[in-house]
């Protein structure tokens, strides 16, 4: 095997879709080292049927445990097949468990690793995913920035400029080849009985957030009475971590919040266009309401996508239900437009591009 490709959560698959499929156009020799730490259905196996994308060759099933275990587990499974496979290149994607486990095993071995979505900084480091990004950046010798913003804190970091390309982000690349797919053959919005333009989509995972009882209870209430000021209704697809919190905490969910289950891809991303305002902590629904158009209100005290910031798109609330209120208002009555900063959907081909001439040095 040339190229390895390591994933294990529910935005790894989805953005490293496009560069499996680049590797499967130009018959590129790779496998896929699926980690396990994403399981359910509903977070995993979805994916890759709606993707189409191929089984993975290499299964971990690592499931979930403290970071400690979870990293531990995949570190050591990961090497094992590096060893055995002896790739010229591995692959990881963005700031999980997954990625800093196939960083960590591929650095320490004789072998070239790839950070695809290199760059990123909420400067946070009570976030798990700052520390994930921030090492792997430095153990990588081939970083792939989305933005030119990432580029430069790579720089200002340290990291040479010959290992950086700026290739745009791959959640481009995906959105854009599924997007009309998603018109076409998704029914959520009927299924769901929701008017296009008239509904909220909020998502909420973050450990900060669905952890603690306060903020959570806090992160609902907010969102809820913004809601009430337009006389809309949330849908809230639910992440099995913030589930399992409700499940164990002493909160209510408000009345005008409903939960579904966590969303195939077609059918979150018609979710996403058809909405009148997007309420969330994710890293990946940040980027792709600002690729849509939708206005959106991040939930946190930081962003390491201040792109979306920047253009107007996005607005940081925290959880403190005033400042959900006001964000909200302010992101809708500001009625913008914006260009889209993450790329023109070509990441997918560029990453390979760069792996390929990197791969010939050494004979791929
Ligand atoms: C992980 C990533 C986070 C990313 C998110 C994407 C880390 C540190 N966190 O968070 O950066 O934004 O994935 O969704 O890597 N669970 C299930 N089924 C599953 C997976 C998890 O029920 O398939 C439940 C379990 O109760 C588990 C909990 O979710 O304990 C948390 O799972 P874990 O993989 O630790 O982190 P995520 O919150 O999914
Ligand atoms: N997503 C989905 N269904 C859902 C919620 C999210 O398909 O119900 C997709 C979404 O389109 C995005 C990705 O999952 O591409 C974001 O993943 P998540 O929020 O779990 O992780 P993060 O980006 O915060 O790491």
């Amino acid at each position: 095997t040339d190229v390895i490709i390591v994933l294990g959560t529910r935005p790894e698959i989805i953005k490293l879709s496009p560069v499996i499929q680049a590797c499967e156009r130009r018959e590129i020799d790779y496998s896929i080292i699926h980690t396990g730490q994403h399981y359910s259905d509903s977070l995993d196996s979805v994916f890759f049927e709606q993707l189409e994308l191929p089984t993975p060759e290499h299964h971990l099933g690592v499931g979930s445990g403290t970071h400690g275990e979870q990293t531990a587990d995949m570190l050591v499974g990961v090497e094992q097949i590096i060893c055995e496979e002896e790739p010229e290149v591995v692959l990881v994607q963005g700031d999980t468990n997954s990625v800093l486990a196939g960083a960590l095993a591929t650095s320490k071995l004789d072998i070239k690793l790839g950070h695809v979505e290199a760059g990123l900084r909420s400067f946070d480091r009570e976030m798990p995913e700052e520390t994930n990004r921030v090492v792997t950046d430095h153990v990588a010798d081939y970083l792939f920035a989305p933005t030119e913003k990432s580029k430069e804190s790579l720089l200002e970091e340290g990291i040479s400029e010959a290992q950086i390309t700026v290739t745009g982000n791959t959640v481009v690349d995906a959105l854009y080849r599924n997007r009309e797919l998603a018109e076409q053959k998704s029914t959520v919005l009927d299924d769901l009985g929701l008017v296009e333009g008239e509904f909220f989509l909020m998502t909420a995972h973050r450990a900060e957030n669905v952890d603690d009882e306060e903020r959570f209870d806090n992160l609902l209430a907010g969102v809820s009475n913004a809601a009430k000021q337009y006389g809309s209704e949330v849908v809230y697809p639910i992440h099995p971590r913030a589930e399992s919190s409700l499940g164990e905490f002493d909160i209510t969910v408000p009345d005008n919040i409903r939960l579904v289950e966590p969303q195939d891809y077609l059918d979150f991303l018609r979710l996403e266009s058809a909405a009148k305002l997007i309420l969330t902590d994710s890293g990946g629904v940040q980027e792709e309401a600002c690729v849509v158009g939708v206005p959106c209100v991040t939930m946190r005290d930081s962003t390491e996508r201040p792109e979306t910031v920047t253009v107007g798109a996005n607005r940081l609330s925290g959880v403190d239900p005033e400042n959900i209120m006001t964000s909200v208002i302010s992101m809708l009555e500001a009625n913008e437009t914006w260009e889209n900063p993450f790329g023109d959907g070509s990441a997918g081909q560029r990453i390979l591009d760069e792996v390929v001439q990197t791969g010939q040095k050494v004979n791929l």
